[in-house]
């Protein structure tokens, strides 16, 4: 394991943005993509963390983890579904194949959690009973497991819009994908999450709840893209200690980026106003975290790429032909 010493020194080089020598840049919250030949994009995978839908700090590792992650669910789940990867040319990148992202966000949740305004738990402790298009019964408890996951979809907010819940009649009903469509994306939502459930708990872990996004070819077959059951896009519990808490009324264990919203949540920070100032050592072990989470889930040593990084990316790219030299 990488010494909190030396993830301390690296902080100030985490990788913050590219700018590499290719067309068609663009960037969101965590991610810097550019348009490569043949309907194909290199999506980088920097350090930036988010949370409250805005970018906190810059978290040593976090690109690489999230990107060989994210791979190595592509690989899990290949026989499910198809995705767009198509190779790793760096720790921090990866060549996939451009497809139409879908305009819904498929969110599979195995447990009633959560406190932002379109979590489950969040609904539910204001009284609606009816949310997502699902009827719940009286007496949940936050964090119990549902008696199976069931797909709450949002509208892909973007830029400005922030994310519209939907039921699933609504997905279809409000044109969003056409019926035959949306029932393949929720099979394969619930295929996918099961998959991850289980290596989850292998790995000692819940995989509790998790977002996907989905796209279509140009010849109009469904593909799984973005990336997938990472510390960004789901929650994960500690699965030993989750009977436990959940009997005496604890919250439960997290191993994803939870303990950052909990930092900021604790200065009184919810996402409005002026961003508190966090120590560097949140970050050092928000980075081992991430490296924690990677080597669970894979069984696998984390493989440090070196920094800096866009140096290091660059000249893999060239190796490639990716990058003319
Ligand atoms: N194969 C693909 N083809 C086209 N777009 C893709 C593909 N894979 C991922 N994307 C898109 O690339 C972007 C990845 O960047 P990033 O994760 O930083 O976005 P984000 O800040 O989460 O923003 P968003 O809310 O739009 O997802 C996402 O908008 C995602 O939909
Ligand atoms: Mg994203």
């Amino acid at each position: 394991m990488i010494s909190q010493k030396e993830l301390l020194q690296l902080l100030p080089l985490a990788l913050d943005k590219t700018d590499l020598p290719l067309k068609g840049k663009q960037s969101g919250k965590v991610r810097d993509w550019y348009d490569l030949p043949d309907g194909k994009r290199l999506l980088v995978t920097t350090d930036r963390l988010s949370a409250f839908d805005r970018i906190l700090a810059r978290v040593p590792y976090k690109g690489q983890v999230l990107n060989q992650l994210s791979a190595w669910w592509f690989k899990q789940t290949e026989d499910i579904i198809p995705n767009h990867l198509i190779s790793i040319p760096d720790p921090n990148a990866a060549i996939v194949q451009r497809v139409t992202p879908m305009a819904v966000e498929v969110i599979v949740r195995g447990y009633i959690t959560g406190v932002t305004t379109t979590a489950l738990w969040y609904r539910y402790s204001l009284g609606e009973r009816d949310i997502y298009g699902y009827t719940f019964p009286e007496g949940l408890r936050k964090n119990e497991r549902l008696p199976e996951p069931i797909i709450t979809p949002t509208t892909k907010g973007g830029a400005t819009g922030h994310d519209e819940r939907l039921t699933c009649a609504e997905v279809v009903d409000k044109g969003l994908l056409d019926a035959k469509t949306w029932d393949q994306v929720q099979a394969a939502a619930l295929a996918v999450f099961k998959c991850g459930q289980e290596a989850a708990q292998k790995a000692g872990l819940i995989l509790v709840d998790t977002k996907y996004e989905f796209g279509l070819t140009d010849d109009g077959s469904v593909m799984l893209i973005d990336e997938v059951h990472t510390p960004d896009s789901s929650r994960f519990w500690q699965d030993e200690t989750y009977a436990d808490h959940f009997a005496s009324g604890l919250e439960p264990e997290n191993f994803d980026k939870e303990f950052v919203r909990i930092a900021y949540a604790e200065k009184g920070y919810r996402g409005d106003g002026e961003i508190p100032a966090m120590p560097a050592d949140l970050w050092a072990a928000a980075s081992a975290r991430y490296i924690t989470i990677y080597e669970m889930l894979t069984g696998k040593e984390f493989k440090a790429g070196k920094y800096p990084v866009e140096p290091r990316l660059t000249e893999n790219l060239k190796k490639l032909g990716v990058i003319s030299k």
